[in-house]
């Protein structure tokens, strides 16, 4: 399975910050935003990643993570020219799919706990997959409607009555036909290729699967100062308490076999004194 990072958009709501860097630049407590969501792909063991952005951030994005290899996995990069939709991800990743299942996060999302990606992505056959998490205020996302056993019955974008209080958050798992779908649709009254859209056709073949989160998972905002800055609370409090860190992406190759120890001393050895470095290095201690 291949995954995609869509990290473009204009950030603008979280201007003035977004000037220098975009929004999946940003801290969240000790990392830049983007950690997060790579760490959930390389979590659920997918190692080829795509990460799109916007011509502007792409260079700072290569200076950040490079081509993957300290981390076992191939980085690879792509530009949205303008943010036209989450689904034209699928059209600039169209060479990057190359007929395969995709597995397709939102750069600013946060997730933790067990959310069963692996388990998805290891059994995955055919259709689409997306989650549901029950959220106080459905109306901000997509919508999901389902039966009892997890079988969609309407998925629809911020509507003003939701259906269901379970919100379709930003990481979704496609069989090959999500790229003809994509170029199939028409944008939406506010000119952008909806995300939405894709999971109403796949619905419409009844090849939509929900799959709901345990209880036990946080799935975090981070578009706006006060969800970023309780995201970073967020990180903060369960770090401290732990003593261990959250998407750690040296600590993942490490833990999931993607990289050796030495290969993992390599990569510490040049990086700065630091909270991050002493931290992989008690790791390494460990080993
Ligand atoms: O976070 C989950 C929600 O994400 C879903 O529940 C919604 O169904 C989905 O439409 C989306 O809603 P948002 O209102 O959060 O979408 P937004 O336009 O803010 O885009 C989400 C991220 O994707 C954002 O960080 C920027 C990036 N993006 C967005 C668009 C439209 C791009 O990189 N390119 C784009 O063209």
């Amino acid at each position: 399975m291949r995954g995609i990072v869509l990290a473009g958009g204009a950030g603008s709501r979280l201007y003035p910050l977004t000037r220098v860097a975009s929004k999946q630049l940003q801290p969240v407590y000790d990392k830049p935003m983007i950690y997060y969501p790579l760490s959930t792909l390389m979590s659920a063991g997918i190692r080829e990643v795509l990460l799109i952005t916007t011509p502007e951030d792409v260079a700072r994005f290569e200076y950040l993570l490079g081509d993957g290899s300290q981390w076992g996995i191939e980085l690879s990069y792509a530009v949205q020219p303008e943010p036209k939709g989450i689904a034209q991800a699928f059209l600039v990743g169209e060479e990057f799919i190359a007929n395969t299942p995709v597995t397709l996060i939102l750069g600013d999302n946060i997730f933790y706990g067990r959310i069963g990606l692996e388990q998805v992505v290891a059994e995955f056959r055919f259709g689409a997959y997306v989650f549901g998490y029950p959220v106080a205020d459905p109306e901000r996302y997509g919508v999901v409607d389902f039966n009892s056993d997890g079988k969609a019955l309407s998925i629809e974008e911020k509507p003003e009555k939701p259906k269901s209080r379970y919100a379709v958050p930003g990481l979704y798992v496609y069989d090959e036909q999500v790229v003809g779908i994509a170029r199939n649709m028409a944008p939406s009254p506010r000119g952008e290729l909806e995300i939405t859209d894709v999971n109403r056709a796949y619905l419409a073949n009844g090849q939509l699967h929900v799959q709901l989160f345990d209880r036990g998972v946080a799935w975090l905002d981070s578009g706006t100062h006060d969800s970023l800055l309780e995201a970073a609370n967020f990180i903060a409090t369960i770090e401290h308490r732990q003593g261990i860190k959250i998407a750690c992406l040296e600590e993942i190759a490490l833990e999931r076999g993607y990289v050796d120890v030495d290969h993992v001393a390599r990569v510490v050895s040049e990086m700065p004194n630091s909270g991050y470095r002493a931290y992989l290095e008690a790791l390494l201690a460990q080993q």
